[in-house]
This record gives structure tokens, C-alpha cells and sequence, in this order.
């Protein structure tokens, strides 16, 4: 059967402004770091897609060594984007990103202009795309002046193959620099993508203020903490989770399940069910109480979780004293 997207999509979806620019991001979006390699059921993964774009999810965000197999993933996404949404290409926003180790030798990794150009190249040919929404440097490379990695971008956008440019774990100061060469050029930096949740925090000490000064936009990354922020961890090691499968490459495993973060996701999951949510859907509540926030990317290995992360919108208020108990749970 033919994917024909749900008429009622833009009904609910909360859409928010990035940054300065005219562009508008769902509060949720959906990336494809883990679930979306060669081992992962093609199936599962155009339900996870469709339930996303179905429910308002115009933004899928993906990077060059997603996985694994790096490029796994955006060849999965090229082939269900060829099944299921081309035909709704200019509703969507579709992230990529270069900065790690993708071929051997010196011009597959880094920021040099050389890798940046290559990269993105590769990247459009897997995803069958003439372009990208937004093509961001995927981390600093203190090697490469940053003006080179800059203007890689910007001449990335002149050419078409990109529409914006962003950031990604770049601390302030690097932001601020990147972003002072790219308004120079010409082409504004749209959006800043940093690691973000209750458990990792420290982005409230400099690079919101850089971000909302300059401009920028803020997505979040791993706002879940992989899952810990969920009850999936809370009685035990599910054999299907993440932390279980023993990915590799930055996921998160067994072994960095800490009694003490487990804890505070107990005490966060009492304070979610008082506020008739899932922890997960606090979790994700909470990074959007800030107004500089533009979005919060989830990672999902079932529809369900992306039903359940958009379900987080339904409660999206927290009352000083909540917020005050919280961050009592997190000294
Ligand atoms: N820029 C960067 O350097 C960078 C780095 C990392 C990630 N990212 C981006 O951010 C995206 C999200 O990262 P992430 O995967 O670490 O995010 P996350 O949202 O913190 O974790 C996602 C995982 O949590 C579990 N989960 C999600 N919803 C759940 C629910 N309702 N109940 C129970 N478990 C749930 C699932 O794991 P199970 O498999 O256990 O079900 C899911 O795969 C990535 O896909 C990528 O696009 C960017």
C-alpha cells in the first residue's frame, strides 16, 4: 500500500521558531543515530517514520557515520524517503552532518573544506536528495582554522546542497567564532545542536546565552540519556533495550547504568506520575520549558516511543515548586 500521510498532521504538533531565522522546527523531532543500521528491521523502521510524520514530525536528522554500518542509516532513510515521502519532500527538514572518522586517510575526518564537500556529497547520493535542510559540522576540529570549515559550509549553501548550516558541540567560545565568520559570509548559523537533559546540564552555564545573543537555534540530543531517562531501566535490564545490545559507538551500555543516575530516574518517575506523564515524557517536557529551545531530537526503537515522546507536549508546563523539587533530585 501506498503511504498517504495523515490528513490531521499539523493539528497538534507544536512548531517553533529557530533561532532568528524563518525556519520552524517541531518541538519534537526524530533522529537516526541507533535503530536505523543494516541489522535493523526495515519495517520497524518505516513505522517509526510514518508515525512521526503522521503525527507533525517534519524533522528527521541523521549524520554521515549513522549506523552501523557508518552511512547504514542514511541509506535507510534514502530508501523509505524514495517509498514513503518524496512526494512530501518540501515539508520536511532533513538534517546531515560531517566531523567523524568516516574513510581512511587524512580527508575523511575533521573539518578541513576537503572532507566537509566530500562528505556531504556521499551523503546526498545515499539519501537520493538534490539537497539538505541543514548540514552542520558535526564537532569542532581544533586542527582546521575554524574560517576554512566556515566557509566550507557557506559555499555548501551557494551551491544549493544545503539550505542552512548548524553546529554541533561546539563549546560557547567556538560558537561564538564560527558564528561571527558565518554572518560574515553570509550565511547565518541556524541552529547548535548540544547534548541536553536533566542529567547532563551544562549548557545552562554559557552556550544558551551565546545561542540566544547570536541568533542561533538549540536542538538537544540524548535528552532521554539513551533511556535512562525512561522507567525502561527502573526494574532491571530489558533484553531488547539499548543498553543491552552491546552496540558500540557511543551507545550506551549496561556497565554505565549508575546507581546513581538510576536513582534520580526513580525519584524524576514519582514526580512524572504525579504530574500523570511517563518519566520520558517529563524528560522531554522539561528541556522545552526553555524558550531557546527550538526542538528535542528523540532517538526511538518503537512507534510507540515516538507516540509517547509526542504525548509530552500535553503537559508542557512545570510550576516553580516542580521545578525546585527537580532540581533538588539532581544534587
Ligand atoms: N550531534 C551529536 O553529536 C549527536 C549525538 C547523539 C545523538 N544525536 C542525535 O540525537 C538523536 C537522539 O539521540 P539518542 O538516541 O541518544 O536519544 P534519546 O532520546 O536520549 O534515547 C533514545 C532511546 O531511548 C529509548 N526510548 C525512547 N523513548 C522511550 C520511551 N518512551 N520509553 C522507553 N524507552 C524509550 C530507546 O532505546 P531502546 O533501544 O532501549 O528502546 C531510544 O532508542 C540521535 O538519533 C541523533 O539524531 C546527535
Amino acid at each position: 500500500m501506498p503511504y498517504l500521510a495523515n490528513p490531521t498532521r499539523y493539528d497538534s504538533m507544536n512548531y517553533r521558531r529557530c533561532g532568528r531565522s524563518g525556519l520552524q522546527l517541531p518541538a519534537i523531532s526524530v533522529g537516526l543515530w541507533q535503530n536505523f543500521g543494516e541489522m535493523d528491521a526495515l519495517g520497524n523502521c518505516r513505522n517509526i517514520l510514518r508515525t512521526a510524520f503522521d503525527a507533525g514530525i517534519t524533522h528527521f536528522d541523521l549524520a554521515n557515520n549513522y549506523g552501523p554500518p557508518a552511512g547504514a542509516a542514511e541509506e535507510t532513510f534514502g530508501r523509505l524517503y524514495k517509498d514513503d515521502f518524496k512526494a512530501y519532500r518540501d515539508e520536511l527538514i532533513i538534517s546531515t552532518k560531517a566531523g567523524y572518522g568516516m574513510w581512511p586517510g587524512p580527508y575523511g575526518d575533521g573539518g578541513s573544506r576537503k572532507y566537509l564537500v566530500a562528505s556531504l556529497d556521499q551523503s546526498l547520493r545515499r539519501m537520493g536528495l538534490d539537497y539538505v535542510d541543514i548540514y552542520y559540522h558535526h564537532r569542532p576540529d581544533p586542527t582546521t582554522p575554524i574560517e576554512e570549515s566556515m566557509a566550507a559550509l557557506d559555499a555548501l549553501v551557494r551551491q544549493g546542497k544545503a539550505l542552512y548550516v548548524g553546529l554541533s558541540s561546539y563549546s560557547p567560545e567556538e560558537t561564538r567564532r564560527a558564528s561571527a565568520v558565518l554572518r560574515e559570509l553570509g550565511t547565518p548559523c541556524l541552529i547548535h545542536q548540544p547534548k541536553y537533559s536533566l542529567l547532563v546540564r551544562d549548557i545552562e552555564d554559557g552556550l544558551l546565552d551565546v545561542l540566544a545573543e547570536e541568533g542561533i537555534g538549540c536542538i538537544a540530543f540524548s535528552a532521554l540519556a539513551q533511556g535512562v531517562l525512561t522507567d525502561k531501566y527502573l526494574q532491571g535490564v530489558p533484553a531488547d533495550s539499548r543498553a543491552a545490545r552491546r552496540l558500540g559507538n557511543g551507545a550506551i551500555e549496561e556497565s554505565q547504568l549508575s546507581p546513581a543516575s538510576l536513582e534520580k530516574a526513580r525519584q524524576l518517575n514519582e514526580l512524572a506520575q504525579s504530574r500523570g506523564q511517563s518519566l520520558a515524557q517529563m524528560a522531554l517536557a522539561w528541556v522545552l520549558r526553555d524558550p531557546r529551545m527550538t526542538s528535542v531530537i528523540i532517538g526511538a526503537s518503537k512507534p510507540q516511543q515516538v507516540t509517547d515522546a509526542v504525548g509530552s507536549l500535553a503537559n508542557a508546563q512545570f510550576s516553580p515548586d516542580e521545578l525546585a523539587r527537580i532540581d533538588q533530585m539532581l544534587a
